[in-house]
């Protein structure tokens, strides 16, 4: 029989993870507290930008194979309910705002029966699966059988439908051979296609994904500090990594320097891994990626700083154009984003800003309404005495230096994500810099 599965949470992870599911087969139920989101997926429309989602939303909605709702009831009858909902960084520190996961096991425990198993793939501070699993214990009905089981996600957002279809590694976190065995016949496509599985207890599954973050975040970091020294020594950063990356315990991937990372993961999930570390009085094994993520707040600044130095040390009153709002290209997210934070610093600095990004506008206007928003590059370039490029996206790396030339009042531009072409520009006249490079 089809496996009936609810997923609590349908934001960038919930809604396609709901829609993959559909896609492998499933019956599925998506349940959030968002009326407005949940309208939009129920007509088939996903809520935010991400390749490949749409499709399957239409064709699945459209089957009846994949249905959505804000009333927790509708878990009922489920198998498996996977907890998708966001751990946020909390208002008053580090931590992560565990509100979301609390209230969603709580809301959909009295609804369970017949074994059902609830599967954790948010990302939590470790010790939080086994607190959970004590409170479905004490709140699913008598006799149900519910259990709670952790598969942390990998999924990066912009290729989250690949990720979520085809997982480079499945990790399932299971106190029982009954709760292994289902997710096995969750995954059993994947498994099929001999991806890798680790079956471990809650505690490692809670901790792979945290880990996982921190060594990509270490790595930007890394690369982001030899920039600092290149930038000082007039070494060139992208050749260096290339150099390193060749060497295979190293890799070439993730050694992009630049404006640093941001989004709704890396940056708040290193935090939450500092709190909790601090928690458990193992303050000292993770103080470095406190030195990680000041690495990358550094780069916002030198941006900045570098701008003010292209206009001659004063930024007030300036027009600075910011090709970019979403913290990265393909997504239309811009939680935590290094583009956004730069922008918002110039403008409070007094520069006249105009931005532009090819999907993050709406979102980016929510969260900083003063800044100004154009409908194309050469639009928000008109009359710019310094270009900001800030987020990759490929039309950013397609813009022909000669035109975007002929339009600027002055030829400057910072590539903030060593993408552009430094020769074509230079040979356009315009003054070029980069990061960590000449
Ligand atoms: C990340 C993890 O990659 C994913 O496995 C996890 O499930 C969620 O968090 P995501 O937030 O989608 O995914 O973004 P990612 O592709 O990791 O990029 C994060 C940030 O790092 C972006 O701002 C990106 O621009 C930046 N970055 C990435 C760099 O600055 N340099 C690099 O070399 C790579």
């Amino acid at each position: 029989m089809t496996l009936r599965i609810a997923v609590v949470g349908t934001g960038y992870l919930g809604a396609v993870h709901a829609a993959g599911m559909a896609e492998l087969g499933f019956d599925v139920v998506g349940v959030d507290v968002d009326e407005a989101k949940v309208d939009a997926l129920r007509a088939g429309k996903a809520p935010f930008f991400e390749p490949d989602l749409q499709p399957l939303l239409e064709r699945h909605v459209a089957s009846g194979a994949l249905r959505f709702s804000t009333d927790f009831a509708s878990v009922t009858g489920s198998d498996v309910v996977f907890i998708c909902v966001g751990t946020p960084q909390r208002a008053d520190g580090l931590a992560a705002d565990m509100t979301y996961v609390y209230s969603s096991v709580e809301a959909v425990a009295p609804h369970l029966s017949n074994g059902a198993l609830v599967v954790g793939k948010s990302t939590v501070p470790v010790g939080t699966a086994t607190a959970l699993a004590d409170r479905l214990d004490s709140l699913a009905p008598a006799g149900s059988g519910a259990e709670l089981a952790w598969n942390p996600e990998f999924l990066r957002e912009s290729f989250a439908v690949e990720d979520t279809l085809r997982p480079d590694r499945l990790v399932f976190g299971v106190t029982s051979e009954g709760a292994e065995e289902r997710l096995r016949e969750v995954y059993a496509t994947a498994l099929e296609a001999d991806t890798p599985l680790i079956v471990t207890d809650l505690a490692t599954s809670e901790l792979v994904k945290v880990s996982a973050n921190a060594f990509l975040a270490t790595k930007i970091s890394f690369i982001n500090a030899i920039a600092e020294i290149c930038e000082i020594t007039g070494a060139n950063v992208t050749q260096l990594a290339d150099a390193i990356g060749f060497d295979e315990r190293i890799g070439r991937k993730f050694l992009n320097a630049g404006i640093g990372f941001g989004g709704g993961c890396l940056p708040k999930d290193i935090r939450a891994f500092m709190a909790r570390a601090g928690e458990i009085g193992a303050g000292q094994s993770l103080a470095f990626l406190g030195e990680v993520d000041a690495i990358n707040l550094r780069r916002r600044d030198h941006v900045v700083n570098m701008t003010r130095e292209l206009l001659g040390g004063e930024v007030a009153d300036r027009r600075v154009a910011v090709l970019g709002a979403a913290f990265k290209p393909n997504s239309d997210d811009v939680r935590d984003s290094p583009a956004l934070a730069v922008a918002g610093a110039l403008h409070l600095a007094g520069a006249h800003v105009t931005v532009y990004d090819p999907e993050a506008a709406e979102n980016a206007a929510k969260i900083y309404p003063t800044l100004e928003y154009g409908t194309s590059a050469m639009d928000v370039c008109r009359g710019a005495e310094v270009v900001l490029h800030l987020t990759e996206w490929k039309e950013f790396r397609a813009l022909d230096p000669v035109e975007l030339g002929a339009v600027v009042s002055t030829k400057a531009i910072i590539d903030g994500r060593n993408c552009l072409d430094t020769d074509a520009y230079r040979r356009a006249g315009w003054t070029f810099r980069a990061m960590g490079r000449p």
